[in-house]
């Protein structure tokens, strides 16, 4: 049999090293939220394959209805011809969002936000899209030119998207927020960016995360969200809300903009929509999601094994919301007890919670590869996020107890820092 060791090996050999594993663990299988290397060890999953899988690995529910959609038909694609599954996932997906929408399938993060950026562009005849600093939208070219959680995901890649531009995100640790970050933020897009920048009649749309995930678990203060809506409705500017990571229930609602009293006028998800096949989809009003025949498809966009996930993932989730909110705020309460100088901030809704951890008053990323470090070999998988922030993103099935025992391997490894 092959050792961890050697699939190390031959991954550096063979594979582009473009991204970051945390540390050497090779998957062999999961059940629910555990997970298991190729040497049998056992491991908590409190990063759920990157927020993805919601119900847990191979989800019994999830393995019928791929095995029966498997014996049916693979694949036909939905740019040219029909089937079922596409409307019985659009339906259920529809019924969750307080306006009369219109769905477009994708595979993946990227591609939504590519969509709706297209979609938002035709719909509104006009170029700009502004987005936030620190935000994680994907890394295709399109995409990439909102994505700044880290300098080097940019870096070499220019010319981005043209005709866009990134503005502070309400981040109460924002040195521009100094008492009211939500009405600072606004203030600067209507004394700055619409009087000096870009005049808002040509603005399309703005594009932001309802909770930055990648960028630190950064949740912006109540009201931001609802003031902003203002300015974009009296404008004619639409609202992007990527909601790629915070969709399907990981915030403890099925969309994080729920917590923010707002209603966007588009919404791209992925992840979790699959339950771990590759899918993402676009939601828009009926009537802003109007780009003509012709004009935008995928092949692979709404694949029938993916959809047959989906359709028990939206079964399944809405039952889970309660518990997710509910353990989320446990363990933001366990983690925050931590006695560490170290601890800056626990914060996060449901299981998307982020333990930042400063020295000096400046990201300590030492700090926080040590605590992944420890709680890997104390058999807890929890990756990073932002610069120092332990990001905590577990299966929203994860069982109490096994959940609070992960939890409390990672308060520890924080106890240790020096
Ligand atoms: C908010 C958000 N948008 C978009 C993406 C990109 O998704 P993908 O990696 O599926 O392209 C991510 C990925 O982490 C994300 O968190």
């Amino acid at each position: 049999m092959v050792s961890s060791n050697e699939i190390i090996e031959e991954d550096k050999k063979m594979l582009m090293q473009s991204f970051k594993r945390w540390y050497p663990v090779v998957i062999d299988h999961g059940k629910g939220s555990l997970i298991y290397d190729i040497e049998g060890k056992e491991y908590i999953d409190m990063n759920a394959g990157i927020g993805v899988v919601a119900l847990g690995h191979s989800n019994e529910k999830i393995v019928k209805a791929v095995e029966e959609q498997a014996r049916k038909f693979f694949h036909y694609s939905l740019t040219d011809f029909y089937y079922e599954k596409a409307i019985s996932v659009a339906r259920r997906l529809l019924s969750f969002f307080p306006f009369k929408g219109k769905v477009f399938y994708t595979n993946s993060g990227t591609e939504s936000v590519e969509a709706a950026i297209k979609i938002a562009r035709h719909h509104t005849k006009k170029e700009y899209v502004i987005g936030f600093v620190n935000s994680f939208h994907g890394r295709t070219l399109g995409s990439l030119a909102f994505t700044s959680s880290k300098a080097v995901q940019r870096s070499g890649f220019s010319p981005l998207l043209p005709s866009t531009f990134l503005i502070p995100y309400p981040d109460p640790r924002n040195p521009l927020c100094r008492e009211d970050c939500a009405s600072e933020i606004i203030s600067y897009i209507e004394d700055w960016l619409f009087k000096k920048i870009v005049d808002p009649s040509e603005i399309a749309a703005f594009i932001m995360e309802p909770i930055q995930g990648e960028g630190g678990v950064i949740v912006p203060p109540d009201d931001f969200f609802s003031q902003l809506r203002s300015i974009t409705s009296k404008n004619g500017i639409l609202m992007i809300m990527d909601e790629v990571q915070t969709g399907i229930g990981r915030t403890g609602k099925m969309f994080a903009f729920e917590h923010f009293n707002v209603v966007p006028d588009i919404v791209t998800l992925a992840k979790a929509i699959g339950g771990g096949l590759p899918l993402g989809a676009v939601v828009g009003r009926e009537e802003i999601m109007d780009l003509p025949y012709g004009s935008h498809a995928s092949t692979f966009g709404g694949n029938p094994l993916a959809l047959a996930a989906s359709e028990v993932v939206l079964d399944e989730v809405p039952k889970l919301l309660d518990h997710v909110s509910y353990l989320g705020k446990k363990i933001i309460e366990e983690l925050s007890s931590a006695l560490s100088p170290f601890l800056y901030e626990v914060r996060g809704k449901g299981l998307l919670v982020g333990a930042e951890l400063r020295k000096d008053g400046k990201p300590y990323e030492e700090g926080l590869a040590k605590v992944l470090d420890g709680s890997f070999n104390r058999g807890v998988l929890a990756i990073g996020a932002g610069e120092s922030v332990v990001r905590v993103e577990p299966p929203l099935v994860i069982e109490e107890d096994i959940a609070m025992k992960a939890t409390n391997i990672i308060k520890e490894e924080i106890e240790k820092l020096r």
